[in-house]
């Protein structure tokens, strides 16, 4: 597949993730943790969640063919020795960082968050935190264009 129609791909995809993830911070978290609503909040991922996670695949999917494309195969991978190489090694990274979150969010979070809004504090931070690394994932990956760092 060509770069380009690769890079249109993670740009879409790069919108829904990080669009998804800041409607929710500044859209409807306020108003979930002013009404102590949990609710507010396990509506819109279960609306986001089909979507979002579509759009997470395609960004490691075209991020790592573009990577390729780029000469950083799999071998290279976290050596951080060339800038491109920095950027995708710091990118993976992240974005383990924020599976690691999904699996926490997953399966301590979100059924105790069913029954109460006792846990909504640290929902919000996990959201916080995946919505800041969506953030430094966009940020990096336009490094590229100007040669990594
Ligand atoms: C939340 C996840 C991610 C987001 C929001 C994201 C976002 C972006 C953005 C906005 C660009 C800039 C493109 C441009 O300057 O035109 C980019 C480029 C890039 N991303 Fe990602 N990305 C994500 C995940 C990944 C992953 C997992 C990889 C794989 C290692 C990756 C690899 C790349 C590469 C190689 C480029 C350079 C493309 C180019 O300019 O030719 N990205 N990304």
């Amino acid at each position: 597949m060509s770069h380009h129609l690769l890079l249109i791909i993670h740009l879409l995809s790069a919108t829904i993730w990080v669009g998804g993830h800041l409607l929710l911070v500044f859209g409807h978290l306020p108003q979930a943790l002013k009404e102590k609503n949990q609710n507010i909040i396990l509506n819109y991922e279960k609306k986001y969640e089909p979507v979002g996670m579509t759009s997470l695949i395609l960004l490691v999917t075209t991020g790592i063919l573009m990577a390729y494309q780029y000469g950083v195969s799999i071998e290279y991978w976290f050596h951080f020795s060339t800038p491109i190489e920095k950027v995708v090694s710091t990118k993976l990274l992240l974005l383990l960082l924020t599976v690691v979150f999904a699996l926490s969010a997953q399966f301590r979070v979100l059924p105790k968050l069913k029954n109460s809004p006792d846990k909504l504090p640290e929902m919000t931070f996990h959201i916080l935190s995946v919505t800041l690394i969506g953030v430094l994932m966009l940020i990096f990956g336009s490094f590229v264009r100007f040669g990594g760092f």
